[in-house]
């Protein structure tokens, strides 16, 4: 089946971008289904950078058709400055970038209420990158959202927007004392933006499933990863979305039977942004050790990422809940000055040890990680252009990893540059 999904299979930032963009080559159509512009996929191309936050990577090979699915929440501002962005850099966002009518639409209340809720929580909070993702997401499920659709009838989405307001900003007044926002100012800045992206708002799902019926390529991006996603991420420290690869079906339009491949994306250690339960995490001199050659600073929000040791069951529990059928390692380079790499293969409770991610949020704070110590290879591996130039000690952690998750490895990358990647 021409199709696959590229998904997540920890808590985000494993280098999908990266993997997307490779696949992007020999893919026709490239579909985003999640998530909004609190993802960012960076892509480094002869050693220009590119960090794309709603577009899909696909967007920087030329002839591709890249998509914005129904699944994903839309922030007009986020976009169009991306869209600018690109043509600025030469790289063309016109007719080759659709946006489904479903999709939903980010407003300044949305981020608002983000941040309050935030600051409200204290200790509690979510770590979220204040984006507005959340509160969109609870406004579609609450079906008062705002649609790409409303947004071409200028009369439907003036009284959408009117209804909303009333309410947001009681809210806003009432329970967090801000001023709240005008009618008339967002339905002119509104306005404004539905100029410049109303050509690109189409019924995405018939044409992806044209495009399927047609036997050609279609690559599904996933943003964030399993671990953020709301039913079987780490909740409530997780995103609003299904960023699993069933999320894929859901935020596009076409059934689980058009699925072909699952690609789940690794990092050869762990991360994570914000707050919430990480067992494996390193302490004060790995972490700065780690964080500094991995570059590990959130690629939206610019926060430092927690670093940690490669936690299998965290990425077993993703191969289960995503379907993945292989599984790519990014960032294998930044251990190559390790001289012992662990690897987390179960876990400690209250005396008991167990092999399986626990569903509880609060064992999960509590588990100690129980670990298996590798020799590091001591290498430079950035530089390796085929898996069996690999250093014998690199392998050998790459094999385990691989057994321990129940999933083969297809393909390993070394670096950002496309070059620095290694095919299976
Ligand atoms: P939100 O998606 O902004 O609501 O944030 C919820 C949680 O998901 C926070 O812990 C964020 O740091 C995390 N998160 C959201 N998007 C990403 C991402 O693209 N990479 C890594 N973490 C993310």
């Amino acid at each position: 089946m021409p199709s696959s999904v590229v998904t997540g299979a920890q808590w985000g930032d494993e280098g999908k971008g990266k993997i997307i963009d490779i696949l992007s080559e020999s893919s026709d159509y490239i579909i985003r289904y999640q998530g909004g512009n609190n993802a960012g996929h960076t892509v480094v191309i002869d050693g220009e950078s590119f960090i794309l936050h709603l577009i899909p990577s696909g967007i920087l090979h030329k002839g591709k058709t890249c998509i914005i699915g129904n699944g994903v929440v839309v922030n007009p501002v986020a976009l169009i400055d991306e869209i600018e962005k690109l043509n600025a850099r030469g790289i063309k966002a016109g007719k080759n970038l659709l946006i489904s009518e479903q999709a939903h639409i980010i407003f300044p209340y949305h981020w608002k209420m983000d941040e309050l809720r935030e600051i409200a929580k204290g200790r509690s909070k979510i770590g979220t990158t204040k984006r507005g993702i959340g509160p969109c997401y609870t406004d579609k499920v609450s079906r008062c959202g705002i649609r790409m659709a409303d947004l071409l009838d200028v009369n439907i989405f003036s009284r959408k927007l009117k209804a909303n307001l009333k309410e947001k900003n009681a809210i806003l007044r009432n329970v967090y004392g801000f001023k709240g926002y005008s009618l008339a100012t967002l339905s002119r800045q509104y306005m404004g933006y539905r100029k410049k992206i109303k050509g690109y708002i189409k019924d995405t799902t018939v044409i992806i499933n044209k495009a399927l019926d047609d036997k050609k390529r279609v690559l599904f991006e996933g943003a964030q990863g399993a671990l953020l996603d709301v039913d079987f991420g780490t909740y409530p420290y997780v995103t609003s979305s299904n960023s699993t690869a069933g999320g894929a079906c859901i935020g596009t339009g076409v059934g689980p039977s058009r699925i072909g491949k699952v690609i789940g994306v690794v990092k050869a250690y762990t991360t994570r942004v914000g707050e919430g339960p990480f067992p494996t995490e390193f302490s004060d001199k790995l972490m700065n050790i780690v964080r500094t050659k991995g570059k590990e600073f959130g690629a939206t929000t610019g926060r430092p990422r927690r670093c940690g040791w490669f936690d299998a069951l965290i990425v077993k529990h993703a191969v289960m809940v995503s379907g993945i059928t292989e599984i790519v390692v990014t960032k294998l380079d930044v251990l190559d000055d390790l001289e012992k790499i662990k690897v987390c293969t179960g876990y400690t409770y209250r005396g008991k040890s167990f092999k399986t991610f626990p569903t509880n949020i609060e064992k999960l704070f509590k588990v100690k990680p129980q670990y298996e110590e590798w020799p590091g290879w001591m290498s430079d591996t950035s530089g390796v252009r085929s898996f069996n130039k690999l250093p014998r000690n690199a392998v050998g952690y790459l094999k385990r990893l691989s057994d321990l998750v129940g999933a083969k490895i297809s393909m390993v990358s070394v670096g950002s540059e496309r070059k620095q990647t290694l095919k299976l």
